[in-house]
């Protein structure tokens, strides 16, 4: 399906992340423009508002919604942003999570969290497990994640997952995309049968805004070599367009697609028993109950009612 033969997407609600700049904003904009409510998400609801106004003007008649927040990366800015969803939406059919950055030095959140974590891993996994049960009863739902071929090579470093030892950046954001398309494949097995599918993608290589505020050289090469060689934010939305509204992809889910096209990913990427064990690690941060496994009945009702005395 290519961008001029996409669906309309009228009476769909969809939300972004990362709907300031780049990729999401490219994507929003599509989103609009084929009629769905857009709810874009973003820091400096002023900022934010302002974008929405830009939509409307280019596509008229498009309902497009502003969400502030002041951090996505710390626990106060997604938890705000879900409240502030629940309250204003009884319906979300389609989240994308598009938000995410590479960071020069190692930093930490106001929580204390190292921020590639918390912001590309932490902060969608948080907002998705808030939004699960308005997902589940707007179904058919869907979830989008923007991972990157930036996972190939990594490993999820199990005694260091706050990369305290030896920070390389371009490392930690990859490990952070490797995390990332773990959890949408956990995610998805724990949401199965639900009618709420999830997804994660590579965009392609593309100019943004990414790296453009990360000091350091590792961001410099990213920027120079994307000025050179990045195609446009309008190309980089392509695949999550096809994964917000391409009716074939009903049903298809814990996916990583490129070019449009499920690939396999990394092998790391496929190894479903790190998938399990990151969700619990992640859990564990976010102090959330989480989603019910299926496949472990012995938590399940109907262990319990195997359990109940005759
Ligand atoms: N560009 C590429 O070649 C490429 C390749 C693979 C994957 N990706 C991924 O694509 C996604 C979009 O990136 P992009 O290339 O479009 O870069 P971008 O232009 O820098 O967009 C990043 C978006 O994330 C938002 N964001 C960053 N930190 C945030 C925070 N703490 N709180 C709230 N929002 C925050 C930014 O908001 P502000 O506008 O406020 O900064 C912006 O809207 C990212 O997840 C990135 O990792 C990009």
């Amino acid at each position: 399906m290519d961008g001029s033969s996409l669906p309309s997407l009228r009476g769909r609600i969809v939300v972004l992340t990362g709907a300031t700049s780049g990729i999401g904003l490219a994507t929003a904009r599509r989103v609009a423009a084929l009629g769905a409510r857009t709810v874009l998400v973003g820091r400096g609801e002023s900022r934010v508002r302002g974008i929405a106004d830009s939509i409307r003007a280019a596509s008229p008649g498009a309902e497009v919604d502003a969400v502030g927040v002041d951090d996505l990366a710390v626990r106060a800015g997604w938890e705000q942003v879900a409240a502030r969803l629940r309250d204003d939406y009884p319906t979300i059919h389609v989240l994308v999570h598009a938000a995410g950055a590479m960071f020069g030095e190692r930093q930490e959140t106001a929580d204390g969290i190292e921020r590639t974590f918390a912001l590309n891993v932490l902060a969608p996994l948080g907002l998705t497990l808030q939004l699960a049960d308005r997902l589940i009863a707007s179904a058919p739902a869907r979830v989008v994640l923007v991972a990157s071929a930036a996972h190939r090579g990594a490993r999820v470093p199990w005694d260091d997952l706050e990369a305290r030892h030896g920070y390389r950046p371009f490392a930690v954001y990859g490990r952070s995309k490797l995390e990332l398309i773990l959890l949408t494949r956990e995610l998805a097995r724990r949401l199965r049968g639900t009618g709420v599918t999830v997804n994660a993608l590579h965009p392609g290589f593309i100019r943004s805004g990414f790296g453009h505020n990360t000091p350091g050289a590792t961001a410099a090469t990213v920027r120079v070599l994307a000025s050179v060689a990045g195609r446009s934010p309008e190309r980089g939305a392509q695949t999550p367009l096809r994964l917000i509204s391409d009716p074939s992809l009903d049903g298809v889910t814990g996916e990583y697609f490129s070019n449009g096209r499920i690939v396999p990913g990394s092998s790391a990427s496929r190894d479903l028993e790190s998938a399990r064990r990151l969700y619990e690690a992640c859990l564990r941060y976010l102090a959330l109950p989480g989603l019910p496994d299926p496949d472990r009945p012995a938590h399940g009702p109907v262990a319990a009612a195997k359990a109940a005395p005759a």
